[in-house]
């Protein structure tokens, strides 16, 4: 048996190490002319910790092209390529071509770039690396990475900023398409959390907002030790922590992950590998109605601890009982107020505590009593609800009301006013309309001003 000296065995051991070393980087390099398929192993390509993986997952009934971090009951999915293209079928293959190209081939012969590249760039190498980054590389500098084109998540080590700003929540938990929440960080400083309005961005539609109005052209910046901050450009020197995670646990075995989730929500979770567990920690909304949009038109949002429910305003019933976040509506509708003169329209108007909605009234009534708020929505045919409020506005919207939300905390009243029906009249000089509520009903003539009880 050899007899081995003390300097000999730390060769040894120093020698092992960097053959360890190099294996790791070695399978999380990729080279070119490699392939992965949907259907069949290999599927995807690891980090070199094995933690996370690119390549194929399942969705709906097929497969689509993402990254993921591996967990032992439930993997969690931190990017999707093309996210909002069909799943792709157990045929369809990924090559990372001789030329550097990554090309999503599908069963029926359709090709797919998915990391856009000038022609001139001329890619060699691509790597998964341990904080969840795909990068493409060009003779060892780094020409794309996923870490620039977030969809619903940034990891740690990732930034919001300049061209791209913004999260994209998903559809669920199950569908990574894109969803109808929207978080960006703003050229004017702000970090807004949006409901999704594809036809434009509106105030209207904000949620949540950091209120940092003038930190131009700010990035937000999630690091690998569970600090979620805001810096303003380099010029201003400011710095504005969201969260602040990096007292607790292990840090090297965790792994930062803020997602803005499929309810609006947008939080901040921890996983830790070794124990396999994820927690989260912080979060923006304390109440999930906050969202906007949780609820669709004429419906509002009441939350009960976790759980929101959608109810419609009285009077009104759900468009689709089975997805009510679709909204509300009538059973009659009246085109225009002073088309059909020969209409009596029957009103009923009832009262709800605690409620709030969005948008610009039409008219606002200061000082009035709460009785003359009610009154006055009865008597316009515009109005379809009122917000009374504590210093004695009156509000008046038009419908559709949207974001209405219902909660203990909230001091205006609303009165909803809704049609319970019509009946043609004999054609007199003048139209009436006719306001039931309960056994007192008031008959409005119109022309003139005089109503009788
Ligand atoms: C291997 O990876 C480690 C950490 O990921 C890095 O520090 C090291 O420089 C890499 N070595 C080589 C040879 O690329
Ligand atoms: C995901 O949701 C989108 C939008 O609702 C839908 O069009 C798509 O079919 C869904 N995808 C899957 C795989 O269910
Ligand atoms: C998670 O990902 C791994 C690696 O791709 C895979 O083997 C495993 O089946 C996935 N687990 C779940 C629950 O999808
Ligand atoms: C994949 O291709 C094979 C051979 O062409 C075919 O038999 C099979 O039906 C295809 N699978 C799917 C899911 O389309
Ligand atoms: C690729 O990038 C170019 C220029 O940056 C842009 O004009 C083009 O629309 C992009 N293509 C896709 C598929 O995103
Ligand atoms: C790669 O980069 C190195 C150093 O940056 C340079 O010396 C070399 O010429 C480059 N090679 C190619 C093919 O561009
Ligand atoms: C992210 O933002 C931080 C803070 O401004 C900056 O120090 C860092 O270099 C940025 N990282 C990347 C990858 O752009
Ligand atoms: C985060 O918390 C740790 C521990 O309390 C502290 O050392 C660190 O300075 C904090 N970081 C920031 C950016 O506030
Ligand atoms: C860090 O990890 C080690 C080994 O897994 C464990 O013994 C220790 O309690 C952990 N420390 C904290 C603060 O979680
Ligand atoms: C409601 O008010 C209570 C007491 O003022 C407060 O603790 C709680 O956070 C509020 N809830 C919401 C959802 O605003
Ligand atoms: C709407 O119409 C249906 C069927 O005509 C009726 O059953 C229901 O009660 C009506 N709902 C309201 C709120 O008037
Ligand atoms: C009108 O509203 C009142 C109060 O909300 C309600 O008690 C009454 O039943 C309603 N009348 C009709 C006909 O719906």
């Amino acid at each position: 048996m050899a007899h081995l000296r003390k300097s000999d065995i730390l060769l040894l051991l120093l020698l092992s190490l960097h053959i360890i070393i190099a294996q790791e980087n070695e399978s999380s390099i990729i080279q070119p002319a490699s392939s992965l398929y949907a259907g069949k192993h290999p599927s995807s390509w690891p980090s070199s910790s094995g933690y996370f993986r690119f390549g194929f997952y399942p969705q709906g009934n097929g497969y689509s092209v993402g990254i993921w971090l591996v967990g032992r009951s439930e993997n969690t999915t931190v990017w999707t390529a093309n996210r909002d293209d069909p799943p792709v079928s157990s045929n369809a293959t990924l090559e990372f071509t001789t030329q550097g190209r990554l090309l999503l081939r599908t069963e029926d012969g359709m090709e797919k770039i998915i990391a856009n590249l000038t022609m001139s760039v001329s890619v060699d190498a691509a790597s998964m690396s341990d904080t969840g980054n795909f990068m493409l590389y060009q003779n060892r500098t780094v020409v794309w990475e996923s870490f620039n084109f977030p969809t619903d998540t940034i990891l740690g080590g990732q930034n919001l900023s300049g061209s791209h700003n913004m999260l994209i929540s998903s559809v669920s938990r199950s569908n990574h398409s894109s969803g109808p929440y929207l978080l960006r960080m703003q050229d004017d400083g702000n970090l807004v959390a949006y409901a999704n309005n594809p036809a434009e961005l509106d105030p209207s539609d904000a949620y949540w907002a950091t209120m940092t109005n003038g930190w131009y052209f700010s990035v937000l910046n999630l690091n690998e030790r569970g600090v979620l901050a805001m810096y303003s450009s380099p010029k201003f020197h400011q710095e504005k922590v969201l969260a602040n995670l990096s007292a607790t646990g292990n840090e090297t075995m965790i792994i930062y992950r803020a997602t803005l989730d499929p309810d609006g929500n947008f939080r901040l979770y921890s996983h830790q590998l070794e124990r396999n567990t994820i927690s989260h920690k912080w979060q923006i909304l304390n109440d999930e109605c906050d969202a906007k949009g949780q609820c669709g038109l004429n419906s509002y949002c009441s939350s009960r601890g976790k759980d929101t429910e959608c109810y419609c305003y009285p009077g009104f019933t759900f468009i689709d009982e089975n997805t009510k976040s679709l909204g509300c509506s009538q059973n009659f509708t009246i085109d225009g107020c002073v088309a059909r003169k020969d209409l009596v329209i029957h009103y009923n108007i009832t009262t709800l505590d605690n409620m709030s909605w969005a948008g610009d009234p039409y008219s606002v009534k200061p000082n009035l009593e709460k009785e003359d708020c009610k009154k006055a929505c009865q008597e316009d045919c515009s109005c379809g609800g009122v917000l009374y409020s504590d210093t004695k506005s009156c509000r008046m919207y038009r419908l559709p009301l949207k974001y209405g939300k219902r909660h203990g905390n909230i001091t205006t009243t609303a009165f909803i006013k809704f049609i319970l029906g019509s009946t043609i009249s004999p054609p007199p000089e003048t139209s009436q309309i006719l306001i039931s509520e309960g056994n007192q009903s008031l008959v409005l003539t119109m022309g003139e001003t005089k109503a009788s009880f």
